[in-house]
């Protein structure tokens, strides 16, 4: 088990590159199935989200091979259709497997995802989509198992924009005869990756980013490359702790547009915000003002993903701040853990309140999902004294070494083994020192 261990009150200045994509590299490698060849995924980071997709096409039989940050996924001899319970539980984006498996086998067998406990994450637009293609699902006590003797082309009509469905809806649709045409499809950045993957394979899939998407199906692919996009969310981290923090930070490799309601909120909070072609500078004073409720939305909304991390930015601002969730049900459970640190935020179902207060102070945390951990850093940065942040497994799902990116900028903030920062705790003690200035 490791820790993080922060020390507050440092300003961040400095430059870095940010991380290929966590959810556009996800179904890129959900779609390396759908052919039988080999793929070279450039920019891959390296999550334990990425781990786990590795691990299921592993388990399907295909062969994969790091190579610096490239991934190497050769599908030929891919032999299965089956995703073990375990490897579903890792992660929610395991049931983009599904259309994927079953655009290449015509048959899948999985179990209902895992993933962060947001609330209920149904995935009842997922399994509509695939019936109208053609697909029979049975449910044998919470395994799926999902077949069709052919796919057909069809009109698939979503009732929401999910990501999710959007992206099983076109990997299915790519084995299935005929134009499929999706309605209502998710406009997020990482449904044009997908697209632009799919394509690159030999696939013709047109309209990604807007809300009507056509998926020409039945073609054969074959191997293809793909260079994945820069992760807007870690970005949108950053930024959020370049402002709670103070500083002069500049991402590079970001694509500005998709961060807008992101800068457009920090600017608004009193940060300047100079966005580039390919690059973000932001400039805080770490005095930042409450702003204008903060509504989460399908892109080009602001992405719920980024709610904890701004939220985390405002906890000392002057005033308060109202958020709306509109996504997830359960997403404010970083809350009680910030308000151990001294935070105020007052949480109603899909409402929570920011007042900002004078100072926050350190104290011992848990992580309790992926972007709510990265709220508790982003708080413990802000922090006096020294915050102690547990249960960085769902952490490392999302960010590539955070702690040394952080560092990279001036943080103070170690990641220790738990026995190891015991043992030096009461080295420590004895010596009177503290954890490194950087
Ligand atoms: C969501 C985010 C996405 C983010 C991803 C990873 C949105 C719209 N989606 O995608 O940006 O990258 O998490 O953190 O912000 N729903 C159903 N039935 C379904 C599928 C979804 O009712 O079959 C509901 C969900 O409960 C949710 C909404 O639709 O309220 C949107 O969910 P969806 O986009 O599918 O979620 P993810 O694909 O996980």
């Amino acid at each position: 088990m490791q820790e993080l261990f922060v020390e507050g009150g440092n300003r961040l200045n400095g430059e870095l590159t940010i991380q290929g994509s966590k959810n556009g590299v996800l179904p890129v490698l959900a779609a390396t199935i759908v052919c039988a060849g080999e793929c070279r995924i450039e920019n891959c980071p390296h999550l334990r989200d990425v781990e786990a997709s590795v691990a299921i096409l592993r388990h399907l039989g295909c062969c994969t091979r790091w190579d610096g940050n490239a991934l190497l996924v050769d599908t030929t001899h891919m032999d299965k259709n089956e995703v073990p319970d375990a490897l579903m539980r890792e992660m929610r984006s395991s049931v983009i497997f599904l259309g994927a498996i079953l655009a290449r086998q015509r048959e899948a067998v999985l179990s209902y995802p895992g993933g962060c406990e947001l609330g209920p994450r149904p995935i009842d637009m997922h399994l509509a989509a695939l019936r109208s293609l053609g697909a029979g699902i049975t449910d044998l006590g919470g395994k799926l198992r999902c077949s069709a003797g052919a796919l057909t082309a069809s009109e698939i009509v979503l009732p929401t924009p999910s990501v999710g469905a959007t992206e099983n809806a076109i990997l299915a649709a790519c084995g299935a005869d005929g134009t499929s045409v999706i309605y209502n499809a998710a406009r997020e950045p990482e449904i044009s990756e997908l697209q632009e993957f799919l394509n690159a394979m030999g696939a013709e899939v047109r309209g990604a980013g807007g809300s009507i998407v056509t998926v020409r199906g039945g073609r054969t692919l074959h191997g293809g490359s793909h260079r994945v996009i820069s992760d807007r969310i870690a970005a949108a981290t950053y930024l959020c702790a370049a402002a709670a923090c103070g500083g002069e930070v500049r991402l590079s490799g970001v694509d500005c547009a998709a961060l807008s309601t992101v800068t457009a909120a920090l600017y608004e909070a009193g940060c300047k915000v100079e966005s580039g072609e390919r690059d973000v500078v932001i400039k805080s004073s770490a005095a930042l003002r409450a702003i204008s409720p903060v509504k989460t939305a399908p892109y080009p909304g602001f992405p719920t993903d980024a709610q904890p991390a701004l939220m985390a930015a405002l906890l000392k601002s002057s005033g308060s701040t109202v958020f709306v969730e509109n996504i997830f049900e359960n997403r404010y459970r970083h809350a009680r853990e910030l308000a151990r640190m001294g935070a105020d935020v007052c949480v109603a179902g899909r409402v929570a309140v920011v007042r900002g207060v004078d100072s926050l102070h350190g104290a011992d945390v848990a992580c309790t999902d992926l972007r709510g951990g990265a709220a508790l850093v982003l708080a413990a940065l802000q922090a006096e004294g020294t915050t102690r942040i547990s249960r960085l497994e769902h952490i490392d799902r999302g960010y590539e070494s955070m702690e040394k990116e952080l560092a990279l900028l001036g943080a103070r903030i170690e990641r220790r083994e738990e026995e190891a920062w015991q043992k030096r705790d009461e080295t420590e003690d004895a010596e009177g020192e503290g954890i490194p200035s950087s």
